[in-house]
């Protein structure tokens, strides 16, 4: 709940025309879905216990916020112990949303503030919701991006989504088209070959993360 008017900014900034903000607070209730955020590290030396703080709100000496520019945890804002007042002064970067239908993980949202992208947080993020997806059991991601998006179409590649198809005038801003993309079987033996490369390669590039993915 804490997260929801920083997640909410980030949406704004994200989607300025023609997007339907998500009604975040009506979501948390919807078992179907999972939403996580992107957090900055206060402090890059205790990033790691940072976000562990998350699991364990007694903590006695949190750290202080901060505002260097490390992303490192990812907590799902389902399931999660009320984290202490200081961690929820963490600044949220990113966010994304997946909704569960029948064995698909379908991604609805995706965004990070405009300042702290190709930093590899968009990466993290579908990453998470992937672990999340495979986590509840699903078969394939799938998702719908303008067809204008070439950086969101970059990244969504990147992960072996291919587009099968359109929705003609999907958007009702400008009625663009808009791109259906899936992935192969994410629980096949090649999309995870895929997928723990591309999860150690982003280790070894932006650094490790710690990911925390509450159940719906
Ligand atoms: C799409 C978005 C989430 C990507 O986030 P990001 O943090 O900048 O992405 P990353 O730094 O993790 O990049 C990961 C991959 O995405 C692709 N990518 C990201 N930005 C790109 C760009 N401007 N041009 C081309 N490819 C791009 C690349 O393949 C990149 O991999 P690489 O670093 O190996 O080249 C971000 O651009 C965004 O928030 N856009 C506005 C909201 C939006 O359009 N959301 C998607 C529709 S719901």
């Amino acid at each position: 709940m804490e997260d929801i008017p920083q997640t909410s900014a980030v949406e704004r900034a994200c989607f300025p025309a023609g997007w339907i903000a998500t009604p975040f607070k009506k979501e948390l209730r919807n078992r179907s879905a999972i939403y996580l955020v992107a957090c900055e590290a206060s402090d890059p030396k205790k990033a790691t216990a940072e976000a562990h703080a998350f699991d364990a709100p007694s903590v006695e000496e949190p750290p202080k916020a901060g505002l260097q520019k490390l992303v490192e945890g990812i907590r799902g804002v389902f399931g999660q112990p009320e984290p202490p007042p200081e961690v929820q002064r963490q600044k949220i970067v990113g966010f994304v949303g997946v909704w569960f239908m029948v064995d698909e993980a379908h991604i609805t949202v995706i965004g990070v503030r405009d300042e702290y992208r190709r930093h590899g947080i968009g990466e993290l993020l579908l990453l998470a919701a992937a672990e999340g997806a495979m986590q509840r059991g699903a078969h394939v991601l799938t998702l719908e991006v303008r067809i204008s998006n070439q950086a969101a179409q970059g990244l969504y590649k990147k992960y072996g989504f291919q587009a099968v198809g359109t929705r003609k005038g999907y958007y009702t801003d400008n009625r663009e088209d808009a791109v259906i993309m899936t992935t192969d079987s994410i629980g096949s033996p090649t999309y995870k070959t895929l997928f723990e490369g591309l999860s150690q390669e982003h280790a070894a590039h932006w650094g490790a993360s710690v990911r925390h993915i509450g159940g719906g």
